[in-house]
């Protein structure tokens, strides 16, 4: 046993060496645009909750209602006895939402992603993954029996010369909608053309586009005018949505064979009935608003205008706005920095991110003002600035 300890006490300690150490934050309020730690108030710049709605103010007060008509937790897993009638309410929602013909519900994003390609995945298939996909992503790759072929981030043509000497019966591509770390978007009409070149199965990882891409945020199907071409959508409520679950949106039939062979369904405690109504109420609260959607675009609009004023060029054109510093410990530092300025960004290091690539990753909401947004971009300038970077990817923004 101490001989054990040992080991994972090294391990801690090179962890440390390396800039990598992870510790949790106590945050004590709700995950607003403000939040507390420790009794300060800090501008929150690095939740998912891209609209605000994980403390809705309707959502909490519709809490109680929710919980006395249907209990808080499920009992079971689905196929036992804890499918409910909101379960299949909300899978009929997003199904609708996504414009797909069947919805289905696991208890998370990440299981999800488990179950899609631990399912799918069998031992006569290749899986086409991303570079730059998400951790579940990954470890769906392992969990399945396929072989794994990684393609460069979003280069069509090295995804194209992998299908091509692959000789599986089947195929699986699987790409995000808007990359977790990078906030870009991926070419999902190309990604369309060679799926169908190669019969295989386009999978889309919407978890940062549902709820921001497209014209009523709908996600990466409704952006690219694919409404019906992508052959199972996933993604989760925990982000735009504010609440917890993930979904997986498709044809009745790929439903169907999930329910009789999906083990994170099978084998899982439903989602909380309390937290299906909830997010049923805000997909209510964010389709009855076109504001959440155009303010999001305002934001982001705001944030790269203000850092273009002062000299610092943003690409990304979603919330998500990766600052790479490369450096880990250069990145804690600053994240510190901003910590103290009353700003807050955490710092995203490796395995979370490719070595060499560490980054601030901003994060914006809806809710977010006007005046927090420049509150942002001032300190984030003079912070950046003060710490003088030199690392050849920063100098690509053009700071000195
Ligand atoms: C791209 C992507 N997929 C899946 C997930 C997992 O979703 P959840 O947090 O609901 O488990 C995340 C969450 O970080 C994500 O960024």
């Amino acid at each position: 046993m101490v001989g054990f300890l040992n080991i994972i006490k090294r391990e801690l300690d090179s962890i440390k060496e390396k800039g990598l150490y992870r510790s949790l934050k106590n945050i004590s309020s709700p995950t607003g645009t403000v939040v507390t730690i420790n009794g300060k108030r800090y501008l929150n710049f690095c939740s998912n909750n891209y609209h605000g709605l994980a403390n809705h103010p309707a959502l909490v007060n519709h809490l109680k209602e929710s919980g006395q008509k249907w209990g808080i937790g499920a009992g079971a897993s689905r196929l036992i006895c804890g499918n409910m009638e909101i379960h299949q309410e909300l899978e009929q929602r997003i199904a609708e939402f996504k414009g797909a013909p069947a919805g289905l519900i696991l208890s998370s994003g990440y299981m999800t992603n488990l179950g899609l390609l631990g399912t799918l995945g069998t031992e006569d298939t290749t899986i086409f993954s991303d570079r730059l996909n998400h951790a579940s992503i990954i470890d769906g790759c392992r969990l399945s029996k396929a072989k794994i072929r990684v393609y460069n981030h979003m280069d069509m043509d090295h995804l194209d010369g992998l299908l091509k000497k692959d000789h599986s019966p089947r195929k699986i591509i699987i790409t995000e909608g808007v990359f977790s770390m990078d906030g870009d978007i991926p070419p999902l009409d190309t990604l369309y053309e060679i799926k169908n070149r190669y019969g295989a199965l386009l999978i889309v990882d919407d978890a940062h586009a549902t709820g921001v891409l497209g014209r009523s945020g709908r996600g990466s199907a409704e952006y690219w005018n694919m409404e019906g071409k992508i052959d199972v959508q996933m993604g989760t409520f925990s982000k735009a949505f504010g609440t917890y679950g993930g979904f997986i949106c498709s044809s009745p039939l790929i439903k169907e064979y999930f329910i009789n062979r999906c083990r994170p369904l099978i084998f899982n405690t439903a989602i909380p009935p309390v937290i299906a109504d909830l997010t049923i109420k805000a997909m209510d609260i964010f389709e009855s608003n076109t504001m959440f959607i155009s303010r999001l675009r305002h934001n982001i609009a705001l944030f790269k205008q203000l850092m273009k004023e002062r000299g610092f060029k943003i690409d990304s054109c979603t919330p998500i706005i990766p600052i790479i510093i490369g450096d880990s410990d250069k990145t804690v530092s600053i994240s510190n920095r901003l910590m103290e300025r009353g700003i807050f960004i955490s710092a995203i290091r490796p395995p979370t991110v490719p070595e060499g690539t560490s980054r601030l990753r901003i994060t914006l909401s809806s809710a977010h003002t006007s005046h927090q947004i420049e509150q942002l971009a001032d300190t984030l300038i003079q912070t950046i600035k003060e710490h003088r970077i030199v690392h050849k990817q920063e100098l690509l923004y053009g700071i000195p």
